[in-house]
């Protein structure tokens, strides 16, 4: 059974469909990819799984349970997760207070040694002492996950958590993401517009074009689909595919 399903999902926002029939699943430690143009509906997917918008038609399960109308709160309680595509963190906290902060906001209260444990899995380089506000965008990243990873979720869904980073440090998220799934058995969907990304850490990938599925399978074949190709135009599929 799949830890996490939507069915027949159709979003419309500003009079506009932003969805139609958006069906995917996740099984227990898969790594997903949802990949898209700009504006094809990623983000209004996440916010729809995520429960920051209930205002939709059709179906999302977890964890075995019809979660469609619970707010977003509510499905981090039961170990759904998300990050957003702007890496925001609180301007007037430091690093540790940031954690704190995280570790007083949920219930059960994490212990502190688990606080330090996500700390050291997401490699969080930043002294305590560090004000978010200078942090760069992948330690931004690391600390917002490691806030969200005290939580011990089942799922955790990944807005653009490449956007703004160098080779070397996608190489760092790739490696996250992989513990969280294989040594974890954590789920992980991961909206991505750096392909490489996905063709790495991805066993599949659905690829979304003005609110639809277009494409499904494992990256290597899906980034060849002519579809998918259209849909991008400019962007240099075969730079994306690893090892060719
Ligand atoms: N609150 C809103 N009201 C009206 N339209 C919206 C709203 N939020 C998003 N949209 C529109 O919905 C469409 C999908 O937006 P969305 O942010 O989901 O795309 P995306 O695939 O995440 O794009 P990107 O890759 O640029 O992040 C866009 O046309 C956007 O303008
Ligand atoms: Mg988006």
């Amino acid at each position: 059974m799949p830890v996490l399903s939507c069915h027949n999902i159709a979003l419309e926002l500003g009079g506009r469909q932003i969805l139609r029939d958006v069906n995917l699943s996740v099984e227990q430690a898969e790594v997903v990819g949802l990949a898209g143009p700009n504006g094809a509906g990623k983000t209004s997917l996440f916010e729809v799984l995520s429960g920051r918008n209930t205002n939709h038609q059709g179906q999302v399960l977890f964890d075995g349970k019809d979660v469609s109308k619970l707010p977003m709160h509510e499905r981090v309680q039961l170990g759904l997760v998300r990050t957003f595509q702007r890496p925001v963190v609180p301007a007037t906290l430091t690093v540790g207070e940031t954690l704190k902060a995280a570790r007083k906001a949920f219930d059960p209260k994490p212990s502190r040694l688990r606080m330090e444990w996500v700390a050291e899995f997401v490699h969080l380089n930043s002294h305590m002492d560090t004000p978010n506000g200078s942090l760069e965008t992948l330690e931004r990243r690391k600390l917002m996950l490691a806030c969200l990873l005290a939580r011990e979720p089942k799922v955790v869904l990944l807005d653009e958590p490449a956007s703004g980073l160098t080779g070397s440090e996608i190489d760092e998220i790739d490696l996250i993401v992989r513990k969280l799934a294989q040594e974890y058995g954590i789920s992980v969907l991961i909206i991505e517009h750096r392909l490489e990304l996905l063709a790495m850490v991805a066993s599949r990938v659905m690829v979304l074009d003005v609110g639809e599925i277009i494409a499904e399978g494992p990256p290597e074949t899906v980034f060849r689909e002519p579809a998918v190709r259209a849909a991008y135009f400019d962007v240099p599929v075969e730079a994306a595919m690893v090892g060719e």
